[in-house]
């Protein structure tokens, strides 16, 4: 049987599955991720790992590992995990699909809500004390209903924010990849072009991996095109959208607002100018954190290294 290194506590009954199936499991039980040097050494002396987004696997830990049989992310983003390296040195990579779309797509939708309507904003300011009298004029928000939607990438958080946006009553429009008929005539959407996409959304959500192509896919150019009044929301990965064009655009007042729940850096440190526009909401990483899915994801991870440990395939490889 194998060893397994469990990169932090986890919900739901991973821990119990992994027992269950015979291997020594080693948890991190520390808040905070174990240290490079401290994963480097739990990779060299593990046949699997069950890994967080915020572990970055680098080629030099896999290199010294050479049990290691599988990476499984307890998350469905894996490019923490620098997979091609791994899967070229006969690595099994996972995720999770499946489980958290409709979790994060709330969150997605919470973010939205929240930049559209100031609620974190005004909520702020009635804690400070600014709450004297009703205001005519205080807080003035944006309509979600009927306003406009743009969703960049269409896969299953894509998706499940469309079916959100048309309980809105919105326009909605995508972009991806690939261009989905069958979901355009089920959901009612417009494919165009991401230009024209940043051009007329009045919200534009980020749904994409990171990847090398979509790596700043969201920079200067691209904010300058958006509405002055539209609100980004990013729930995809920090480095999907340029931060430091992100920080222009706010300054400059080009762009509406942003709700991030991701960041580059995550944590994002305390002294970035982010935090210091009223207009932008930022939440530390959690669109998925939900018990049950949080659990479901771990499961799942647990779930594919059993199954690679006892020489079967990957339930959920990512390529
Ligand atoms: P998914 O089902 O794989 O969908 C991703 C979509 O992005 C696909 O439709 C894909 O197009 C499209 N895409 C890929 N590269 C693109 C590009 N260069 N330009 C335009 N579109 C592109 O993934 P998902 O489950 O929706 O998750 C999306 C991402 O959300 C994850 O990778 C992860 O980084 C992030 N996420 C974050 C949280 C959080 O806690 N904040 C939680 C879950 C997920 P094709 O269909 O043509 O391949
Ligand atoms: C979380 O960020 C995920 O990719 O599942």
């Amino acid at each position: 049987m194998g060893k397994v290194f469990v990169t932090r506590q986890t919900p739901g009954r991973a821990i119990e599955m992994l027992h269950a199936a015979g291997h020594e499991v080693d948890v991190w039980h520390e808040p905070t991720p174990p240290p490079p040097v401290v994963l480097a050494a739990k990779l060299a002396a593990s046949d699997a790992a069950l890994t967080m987004v915020v572990d970055a696997i680098t080629p030099e830990m896999l290199d010294g590992a050479p049990n290691l049989r599988v990476l499984a992310n307890m998350a469905v983003g894996y490019d923490n995990l620098n997979p091609a390296e791994a899967i070229r040195r006969g690595i099994a990579v996972t995720n999770t699909p499946g489980v958290l779309a409709e979790t994060t797509a709330d969150m997605a939708w919470a973010l939205l809500m929240a930049g559209a309507r100031n609620v974190v904003a005004s909520e702020r300011d009635t804690r400070a004390g600014g709450w004297t009298t009703w205001s005519p004029t205080a807080f003035l928000g944006q309509d979600v209903f009927g306003a406009t939607l743009g969703i960049i990438g269409l896969g299953e958080i894509g998706e499940a924010m469309a079916r959100r946006a048309r309980g809105f009553d919105m326009r909605i429009l995508y972009t991806s990849r690939t261009r989905k008929p069958e979901a355009e005539s089920r959901l009612g959407l417009e494919f165009v072009s991401l230009d024209d996409l940043l051009r007329q959304s009045d919200f534009v959500s980020l749904h994409t991996p990171l990847s090398p192509e979509t790596r700043y896919l969201i920079a200067a150019r691209e904010l300058s095109l958006m509405k002055p009044t539209a609100l980004l929301v990013n729930t995809a990965r920090g480095g999907v959208v340029d931060q430091d064009a992100l920080i222009a655009a706010l300054r400059a007042g080009s762009i509406g607002g942003a709700a991030l729940d991701v960041t580059d850096p995550e944590p994002l440190p305390l002294d970035n100018p982010l935090y210091s526009f009223p207009n932008v909401v930022i939440t530390p990483h959690i669109a998925s954190a939900s018990l049950a899915t949080r659990s479901k994801m771990a499961e799942m991870a647990a779930a594919n290294i059993i199954a690679v440990l006892a020489g079967r395939p990957a339930i959920n490889p990512v390529a």
